[in-house]
């Protein structure tokens, strides 16, 4: 008998994820990945430089991508030493840069999944561009399922992609694909249960996204739940602000901006780092 394999979306939600990725053609993100050819999905870490306001808007262009490859280099530091017989995986790749980046960091092998087939599609060119191809691979496979076998995996992360799911739910597949010992990593925005539900702030960034961000709590009991003991916990936010204030004033702002700026100043937002171990 053959197997069936499961379907990649399940739900009307994952459709609708999956469409908003595969028609996404933000010149935020365009723009930047032209830069060097590495594409990226998700925010930037550390001080800008104020001169690039003086001069022509390609220079703040480079300089937000500067600040987004930063932040891919901060998840990969936390990874724990990883070698090239080590194989890794990325949990909703997006167009691939921060896989393609560990890679060539590590010399490693890289799984990476993503439920937007245009996304596995434009990635895989990219890894070929780059030519680590024989190295790192994107599926059009669910996080949440992945089909993977159990224990492969020396390292897994997600780079801004859990607020597309439920967290029960992930850590239990991501622990199954963990060895004993790998290392799990989050870059996540996650609202602050100190201040009390969900502010206006953060409805707004789950309406233009899409997603549901889950309260901080929400990730410490799911890792608990399903074996990930939490290593290092960074609160990155005071790292992407000027990330977001230099976006604000560039011409690929999109308009959210403002939402993200307010949800972090008045706290009821932050921009995390876990690193968790597979016990
Ligand atoms: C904000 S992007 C981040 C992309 C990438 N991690 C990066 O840093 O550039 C969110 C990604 O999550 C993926 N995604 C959302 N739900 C998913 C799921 N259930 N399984 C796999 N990928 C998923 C989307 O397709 C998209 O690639």
């Amino acid at each position: 008998m053959t197997a069936v394999a499961p379907r990649v979306l399940r739900t009307a939600y994952q459709e609708s994820i999956a469409t908003y990725w595969n028609n996404e053609r933000d010149p935020v993100n365009l723009r930047l990945g032209e830069v060097d050819g590495l594409y990226h999905h998700h925010y930037g870490l550390g001080e800008y430089d104020k001169s690039v306001l003086d001069g022509p808007e390609e220079r703040i262009i480079a300089e937000l991508h500067r600040l987004e490859t930063a932040q891919a280099d901060v998840l990969l530091d936390h990874l724990g030493p990883v070698g090239p017989e080590d194989r890794l995986l990325d949990g909703g790749s997006g167009r691939g840069g921060t896989s393609i980046m560990a890679t060539k960091r590590f010399g490693c092998r890289m799984d990476g999944v993503s439920i937007s087939e245009k996304q596995v599609e434009f990635a895989n060119d990219q890894a070929a561009r780059w030519g680590v191809a024989d190295r790192v691979r994107f599926h059009f496979r669910n996080m949440l399922d992945t089909g993977f076998e159990t224990g492969a995996f020396r390292g897994v992360w997600t780079n801004e992609t859990t607020m597309y799911v439920d967290l029960f739910e992930l850590f239990a597949e991501f622990s199954r694909l963990l060895a004993h010992g790998g290392r799990y990593v989050c870059i996540t925005g996650c609202y602050n249960d100190v201040t009390g539900g969900r502010s206006k702030a953060v409805s707004q960034i789950d309406e233009r996204y899409t997603c549901s961000v889950h309260p901080r709590s929400e990730y410490f009991k799911a890792m608990q739940a399903n074996g990930l003991v939490p290593i290092n916990v960074i609160d990155l936010t005071p790292d992407t602000i000027p990330y977001w204030e230099l976006r604000e004033q560039s011409s690929v702002a999109t308009g959210v901006e403002k939402s993200f700026l307010t949800a972090y100043r008045e706290g009821s937002f932050h921009y995390l780092l876990i690193a968790a171990d597979r016990v």
